[in-house]
């Protein structure tokens, strides 16, 4: 008797906890959401502040959505830009803010994908591409892109003799010099509204815009994704962290030029803590050195590090912000990039402080962040 109602007991319990954490954690968090349409101002615009849905798809673009799905386009390409934290999705473009699980709730099927052999597309409706530039992607993307690995999809389409009505113009290739006419299914059409409304160019209560150094307009995008500016951020980083004379770094000289430190002298930089999380406190650092007990990785180091640079502590805004860059994204790690004006802020905020006073964790973890 006694163990039946023990028993009983832990099957309540069991069953109590899987409903408070379906039911009432979700209604908690996206119940009380009014839904858009009726919410909006007159003019189609967002009132601020309104806790609202994300917008839902038309009808053609979520019979698109299913399309997508079949053609087995989510084995190349994501639909989710990362936490900040966790790389460089905001400055490639990809997006104007991080994904949040709220930007999900009305899709049938979540498509946020594991590998990106392509670029998110998550915004992509926000890169403001025209029909028939998708059309011409979607039936043979090298047309359009010429090394191309993206799978072209003719199948979608019929081939015209001639241009006519609602048929799209194929771009030349050099091989079979001719221009060619499509016309496309009702498929080919779903899945270009899909691609057209797929959008997060709305701030949530929980996410606003990330603001980055270079204006996401004007990113010229290579295929790999990386802007322009960033590459030679990365470039100019890794020079100063080789560098030791005059105006380098001499990082390498302790770090070495793997990143991995030396074992019981120099802390690896590689997976660090330190070099991937709060930009504060890794860019404090930068100017003035760090001394004293810490912990990189479940190690402890009681080393110092003077103020980094030659002669030390010079480093410029510019070249801190490279240099932390490179580190952030040099040896398999991978996180947001570093400004200028974000090294200005933090030198700014600790202006008084005396040349060559290195920091201490203990002094760093009583530390305000720097308001930006
Ligand atoms: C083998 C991996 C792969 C598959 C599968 C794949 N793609 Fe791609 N896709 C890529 C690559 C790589 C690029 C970048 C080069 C380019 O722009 O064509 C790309 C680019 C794109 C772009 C242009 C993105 C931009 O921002 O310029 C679109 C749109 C696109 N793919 C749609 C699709 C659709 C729709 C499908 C499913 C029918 C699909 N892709 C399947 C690899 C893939
Ligand atoms: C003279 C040797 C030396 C040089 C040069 C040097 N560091 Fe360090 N660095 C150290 C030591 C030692 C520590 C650990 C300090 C402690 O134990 O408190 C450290 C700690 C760090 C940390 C925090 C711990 C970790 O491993 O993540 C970072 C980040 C860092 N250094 C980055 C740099 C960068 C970037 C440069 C070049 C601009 C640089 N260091 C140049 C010796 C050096």
């Amino acid at each position: 008797m006694n163990n039946l109602l023990k028993f009983s007991i832990g099957i309540l319990a069991t069953l109590g906890f899987a409903w408070l954490a379906f039911v009432v954690a979700s209604v908690r968090q996206f119940g009380d959401l009014t839904p858009e349409a009726q919410f909006l101002e007159d003019d189609g615009s967002r009132p601020p502040d309104a806790d609202l849905f994300p917008k839902d798809l038309s009808g053609l673009a979520k019979q698109g959505a299913e399309d997508y799905l079949s053609l087995g386009c989510m084995t190349c390409h994501t639909q989710q830009v990362r936490l900040e934290e966790a790389g460089f999705d905001v400055e490639r473009g990809w997006g104007k803010r991080p994904s949040m699980p709220r930007d999900y709730v009305l899709q049938d099927h979540v498509m946020l994908g594991n590998t990106r052999i392509g670029p998110d597309l998550a915004n992509f409706g926000m890169r403001e591409h025209e029909n028939n530039w998708l059309h011409q992607h979607l039936f043979e993307p090298q047309s359009v892109v010429p090394d191309s690995i993206c799978p072209p999809s003719p199948f979608l389409y019929q081939i015209a003799d001639e241009a006519k009505e609602g048929s799209i113009e194929i771009p030349d290739r050099e091989e079979n010099n001719q221009t060619r006419h499509v016309i496309p299914s009702l498929r080919a059409n779903r899945i270009v509204a899909y691609l057209q409304g797929l959008n997060q160019d709305y701030e949530l209560p929980e996410m606003k815009f990330v603001e980055t150094a270079a204006p996401v307009e004007e990113e010229k995008q290579s295929v790999d994704g990386v802007p322009d500016w960033l590459a030679q951020q990365m470039e100019s980083g890794k020079e100063i962290y080789m560098k030791a004379a005059p105006g380098g770094g001499l990082c390498f000289t302790c770090h070495q030029p793997t990143g991995l430190g030396l074992p019981g002298q120099f802390p690896p930089l590689v997976d660090s803590d330190w070099v991937l999380g709060d930009k504060d406190r890794l860019i404090k650092i930068s100017l003035f050195g760090l001394m004293g007990e810490i912990e990189v990785n479940g190690v402890k180091y009681n080393g110092a590090m003077p103020p980094p640079g030659l002669p030390p502590g010079s480093l410029s805004d510019q070249q801190v912000a490279d240099v932390l860059t490179y580190i952030r994204n040099a040896w398999g790690n991978s996180a947001s990039s570093v400004s200028p004006s974000e090294v200005a802020a933090v030198r700014a905020s600790i202006k008084g402080r005396a040349p060559m006073q290195m920091w201490t964790a203990a002094e760093l973890a009583t530390e305000k962040k720097t308001e930006k």
